[in-house]
């Protein structure tokens, strides 16, 4: 299939690269030159004939959504409704990914694919106004809501390696809940997903669930640093721009059950991830 990835040198989007690339012809913009906040952006992907759009291109800066929430809204709202015009000139389908944030965590169990979305900050919000673009105005998509992503070169795990070797001790937030995932984990369960038309939503995460502080322990021990004390705070006391979903768990029921999609437990995918790490990089 002739592929086109929004945000293809993202986090998300090298590893969708990675999974797709010997068996689809893949078409991968940056962002200069596909910058899906323009309008002119339908046009320039209807020009490229793709058979299908994976669109994980966002501005994912939460904190900076916050402070700044109507240009979240013009990327991950607006730009979300160019791609969408363009899949639908061409009639292919769409994989949108998208955030455990949708939901206002005050739930008390992981969160279901049809629950009610009620996103309580502007990131969330974008996120959500373009889950509505693509539903309103596309027959064929997939939503696929994804947490916590790791496995690029800057995000959760490798700020607490990176801190541990500088702090004997370190805060982190024991009542901000959710699933840490791999995003190659991420990509392998896409590229099944989009082998047929079981189009939907989808909560693509590594199986379980844990705290950050939970999070925080468990990579510190897998990298041998468990003398590091890893002291609980709470969400209040850790001041930001942003207020994420205190329990923003998922649990991927549909394509578990429907298409035996199912991500391995998030303890595994770290320790394969940390293993990549300490693996000397290619010259
Ligand atoms: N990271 C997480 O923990 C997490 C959690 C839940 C959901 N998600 C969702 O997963 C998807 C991928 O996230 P990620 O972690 O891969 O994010 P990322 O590493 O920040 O990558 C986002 C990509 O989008 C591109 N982009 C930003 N604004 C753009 C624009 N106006 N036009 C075109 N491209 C633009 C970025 O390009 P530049 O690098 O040039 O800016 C980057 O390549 C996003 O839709 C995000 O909402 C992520």
């Amino acid at each position: 299939m002739r592929i086109l990835i929004t945000g293809a040198h993202g986090q998300v989007g090298q590893a969708l690269v990675a999974a797709l690339q010997d068996t689809h012809t893949l078409l991968r913009p940056q962002r200069n030159e596909l910058d899906i906040s323009h309008s002119t952006v339908v046009g320039r992907i209807i020009e490229q004939a793709p058979e299908l759009v994976i669109h994980s291109a966002a501005w994912t800066n939460v904190d900076a959504c916050a402070r700044e929430p109507d240009q979240a809204l013009l990327i991950n709202g607006l730009g979300t409704k160019h791609v969408v015009l363009a899949c639908q000139a061409l009639d292919i389908p769409l994989v949108y990914v998208s955030t455990n944030e949708v939901f206002d965590g005050s739930a008390t169990r992981p969160y279901l694919e049809y629950d009610q979305p009620r996103p309580i900050n502007p990131y969330a919000y974008s996120k959500w106004v373009g889950e509505q673009v693509v539903q309103q105005l596309l027959r064929k998509f997939y939503i696929v809501r994804v947490a916590w992503v790791f496995g690029g070169p800057r995000n959760f795990v490798q700020t607490m390696v990176r801190l541990a070797q500088e702090r004997s001790e370190l805060a982190v937030v024991d009542d901000e809940i959710g699933n840490p995932t791999f995003a190659p984990d991420i990509a392998e369960g896409i590229a099944r997903l989009i082998e047929q038309p079981a189009y939907g939503t989808y909560h693509l995460v590594n199986d379980g669930h844990c705290s950050r502080h939970e999070f925080a322990r468990e990579i510190l021990q897998q990298v041998g640093r468990s003398d590091v004390h890893v002291r609980p705070i709470k969400l209040a006391e850790y001041k930001r721009d942003s207020t994420p979903p205190p329990f923003g768990a998922l649990r991927n029921f549909v394509a578990a059950t429907d298409l035996g999609i199912q991500l391995q437990p998030w303890q595994t995918a770290l320790r394969t991830f940390l293993a990549q790490l300490s693996q000397p990089h290619d010259a």
